[in-house]
């Protein structure tokens, strides 16, 4: 990717659903001889630019990896901070995110979210839930395995009650199962950091998805990269193109 490129976005070929693993908050905190904490609470502003960012470029479905099924592995102290961080900011920007018409879905296992967490969470879900400008799904405690098999058990269910026969799960049947079945497939997955890696991160929905990995820590993101991706999305897809 050029480092500097401000080639015209195409308004016309935005990707319909980006999706973004946000990775890098412990390694700008640990840069700058801070506690990670530090460096989550620098990458919840950065949430608050990308969804600022989103909007001014019209984009309409934007889904966040904030915890995964896997980061209960870390120290309870960081955890718990994640989630405080969590709720504080839910407070704080609520009135923002409901006046731009954004509409907060989340994909994942809340139940074993802390009570507050999942209290504010609901607040927020309740307050947009009418909200149509566009969608912010977040993923709390969410494994796309998880998923897959969460949506393999219903459809099991569903065979066993003798609703519905084997031969009927098809893709289309089996993508109505997924946590948010409304939404299109993901176009374009942005992973900061320069890490390589899917990790367990919308394996149903990626399938068709332009991958752009990008050297920048995750506090740092901003307006700038969300273009740089979408420019190399754009490129790839004029010269590959093919779908509509
Ligand atoms: C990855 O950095 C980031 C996370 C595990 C959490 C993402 C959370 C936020 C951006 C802040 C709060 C979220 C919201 C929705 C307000 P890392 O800790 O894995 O970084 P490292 O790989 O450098 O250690």
């Amino acid at each position: 990717m050029p480092e500097q490129n401000n080639a015209a976005i195409d308004p016309r070929h935005l990707p319909r659903h980006v999706a973004i693993i946000m990775d890098g908050n412990g390694r700008w905190a640990e840069q700058r001889g801070l506690p990670r904490t530090k460096g989550h609470e620098a990458g919840a502003d950065a949430v608050r630019e990308t969804l600022k960012a989103a909007r001014e470029l019209g984009l309409k479905v934007l889904s966040l990896y904030a915890f995964s099924t896997e980061n209960w592995r870390r120290s309870r102290a960081e955890v718990n901070a994640l989630f405080r961080l969590m709720s504080h900011h839910i407070r704080r920007e609520l009135d923002e995110i409901a006046k731009h018409g954004i509409r907060v879905r989340i994909m994942g296992d809340i139940e074993r979210l802390p009570e507050q967490a999942r209290k504010d969470l609901q607040t927020c879900i309740d307050r947009t839930a009418r909200n149509t400008e566009m969608d912010v799904c977040v993923g709390l405690n969410y494994g796309g395995r998880a998923e897959i098999v969460r949506a393999a058990r219903r459809l099991a269910s569903q065979c066993a009650a003798r609703a519905m026969r084997s031969e009927e799960i098809t893709e289309d049947r089996f993508a109505r199962e997924l946590y948010v079945p409304e939404h299109p497939e993901v176009d374009l997955l942005i992973r900061t950091s320069g890490e390589q890696r899917i990790s367990n991160f919308m394996l149903w929905q990626i399938s068709y998805a332009e991958i752009v990995f990008l050297p920048v820590l995750w506090p740092d993101f901003n307006g700038h990269w969300m273009r740089e991706a979408i420019r190399e999305f754009q490129s790839r897809r004029r010269r590959f193109g093919g779908r509509p």
